[in-house]
């Protein structure tokens, strides 16, 4: 995720700038940048890579200027690149930005812009909102606060920005909408300074007194004074917050691990999956990267899905819904298994790729394997700009921001969902109607609400990880879209808890696998409201009938599990197809507390690695 950093004061910018982008380095990225105003005259540093590298090309520069703004980009629109870095100019050089966020509706303004013969030079939405902002300042003559809130009135998006102009060099604007805007007020009366950033990690060397910007909120520093007000132009009583917390404990967001963190970003990070990308009037959905491929998804046959690890069992789920709502034959393979198999591939087949890291060199062969035999190859991947995100023909990203704890939590929802979107859009191709498309869409939008409800649970999760932690096997059952939640439930024990898991479709539970129950060998079993709920139920109670223990997992409201089973975990109500989305979440939870209290290092478990980029 991108990261903001500005100040404005007595003090030479650039060392508090610098080290601000170094204390926002944990929230990952791919670029970095600088800008510092000094005597009317903006000196504009930038470069694709890391902070190092950034440090590494102004080294024998001199970099004067006592206010200024710097970026971590993690690219959204167009590649990681020195171009696409932050901060963008103004065509006139007058107006200056770094930005954290999307902005939905850029290319309708850079439409109008373009036509008052503005250029653009990046393939940056950034660069439109730098335009904008210069274009409203020039025609309607009012400060830079003015024209920046006037612009934001015209955006639609999310958004964290610091603007600066050239020709009011006392100013420093900076607002909000999703994305986190933090004001530090430091120094005195007579000698006021303010730091401005992400979060709070870049400010609190130099200032316990911050102030949390709100949604739609902006703030304009002129002349060491600082004013608040809303987007409506409506002046905002800010309330400053003394900080408390350690540098470690802010860079988690004040999570004690980044996989606690990354679990409770889940909400927003669907909120980013679906953004801009829903289209309800036509039940339908709109993925950039593969428009250009509209015959060949409109003529595809058969589907392959490759990934690894918990990106193949996020398949699972979506295999069922490509079937159902895209009528197209689909399996999943292991990416390994795909490269060294020897089939034959009919005509118009595609292979589905899932990645977070977009580097794993097993999902990453099978492409390579695929484009060979003349497969039309599709990406759902995290990082932008990774070897399969490049590798692929057309991608879908999941935009999810970085994932720091190995145990893949907020992009495997993401991926789960993103699957389910995909069989929307080929299902409209075929025979799925609008009507049918409209009804999900409706509940895909409700996901992001009901994720936060489900993360309400947690400290009940937590008191079932003090009454289970002893264990040492544990089975994880469910059937049909649930199969694939219940083996990577098992797979985020294995991981993080160290205890042995076994996950599997609990249809096989009769097949073999019940002759391990007894009193210390307790199962998960997801067993929401839907149409497999009288055959999980089954399942539940051939397993008490041997002595075994039983966590359910069902729909709110389903009091009858609790008479059966010894504890019951609710997930709120939703369609079949998108109850993984909600059920992945008790299941992290889980994993999660049974390591805490065994006191493993949860975010990276011995052993593993985040990104296996080895055969
Ligand atoms: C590793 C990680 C897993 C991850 C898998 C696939 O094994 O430890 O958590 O699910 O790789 O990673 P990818 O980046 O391709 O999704």
């Amino acid at each position: 995720m991108c990261g903001i950093v500005g100040y404005i004061g007595k003090r030479e910018a650039y060392p508090i700038l610098i080290k601000g982008l170094e204390r926002l380095e944990y929230r990952g990225y791919d670029s970095a940048g600088v800008a510092l105003l000094n005597e009317g005259v903006f000196s504009v540093h930038k470069k694709k890579g890391k902070v190092v590298e950034l440090k590494k090309l102004v080294a024998h520069k001199k970099l004067l200027g006592k206010v200024g703004i710097a970026h971590t980009r993690w690219a959204t629109h167009g590649i990681p690149s020195d171009k696409n870095a932050h901060p963008q100019l103004s065509n006139s050089g007058d107006i200056i930005i770094v930005h954290n966020g999307i902005i939905e509706n850029y290319l309708t303004i850079k439409k109008v812009l373009t036509k008052k013969g503005y250029k653009f030079y990046s393939d940056t939405d950034t660069e439109v909102l730098a335009n904008l902002i210069e274009d409203i300042k020039k025609n309607t003559k009012v400060n830079l606060g003015e024209a920046v809130r006037l612009a934001l009135l015209e955006i639609d998006g999310a958004y964290g920005i610091l603007v600066l102009a050239k020709d009011e060099p006392d100013t420093i604007v900076v607002a909000k909408i999703g994305s986190p805007a933090v004001i530090g007020v430091g120094g005195s009366k007579t000698n006021p300074e303010f730091f401005i950033a992400s979060d709070a990690t870049p400010i609190i060397e130099y200032t316990d007194r911050v102030i949390y910007l709100e949604d739609r909120e902006m703030g304009i520093i002129k002349n060491g004074e600082l004013t608040i007000k809303t987007i409506q132009n409506k002046i905002v009583n800010p309330y400053v917050h003394k900080l408390e917390m350690k540098i470690e404990e802010l860079e988690k967001g004040g999570f004690e691990h980044f996989m606690l963190k990354e679990i409770f970003e889940q909400p927003e990070a669907l909120h980013s999956t679906i953004r801009g990308r829903l289209i309800e009037s036509d039940g339908n959905i709109k993925f950039g990267g593969l428009e250009k491929f509209q015959k060949e998804l409109k003529n595809l046959r058969s589907l392959t899905v490759v990934a690894m690890g918990t990106a193949r069992f996020t398949g699972l789920i979506g295999e069922y819904a490509l079937e159902e709502l895209a009528d197209i034959p689909t399996k999943v393979e292991y990416g390994s298994e795909f490269t060294y198999r020897k089939k034959a591939i009919a005509k118009n087949s595609g292979l589905l790729a899932i990645s977070q890291s977009g580097e794993t060199a097993d999902t990453l062969n099978s492409i390579k394997e695929a484009k060979r035999k003349g497969m039309l190859t599709l990406g759902i991947v995290n990082v932008i700009g990774s070897s399969i995100a490049r590798e692929v023909d057309a991608g879908i990203y999941n935009h999810v921001g970085p994932e720091t704890a190995v145990a893949s939590t907020k992009a495997s929802t993401s991926q789960v969902l993103l699957q389910i979107m995909l069989a929307i859009y080929l299902g409209r191709m075929r025979g799925l109607t609008k009507k049918e498309g409209q009804t999900i869409l409706k509940e895909i939008q409700k996901l992001p609400e009901l994720a936060a409800k489900t993360l309400k649970n947690s400290d009940q999760i937590k008191n079932l990880a003090k009454k289970y932690k002893k264990i040492e096997h544990f089975f994880f059952l469910g059937r049909k879209y649930n199969a694939g939640t219940a083996m990577e439930g098992a797979l985020k024990m294995k991981e993080c808890s160290y205890i042995h898991a076994e996950g599997m479709n609990a249809t096989e539970l009769k097949h073999g696998p019940l002759s391990l129950i007894d009193e210390n060998f307790p199962s998960l079993v997801i067993a929401p409201m839907d149409s497999m709920y009288e055959k999980s139920k089954s399942s539940i109670q051939e397993i008490k009938a041997r002595g075994g223990l039983v966590i359910a997992l069902t729909t709110e409201g389903n009091k009858e599990l609790e008479k059966i089973a010894n504890d019951v975990i609710y997930i709120p109500k939703t369609l079949e197809m998108l109850t993984p989305i909600l059920a992945f979440i008790p299941m992290q939870l889980f994993a999660y507390y049974i390591a805490v209290e065994r006191g493993n290092d949860v975010d990276k478990p011995r052993n593993l690695a985040k990104s296996v980029t080895v055969e």
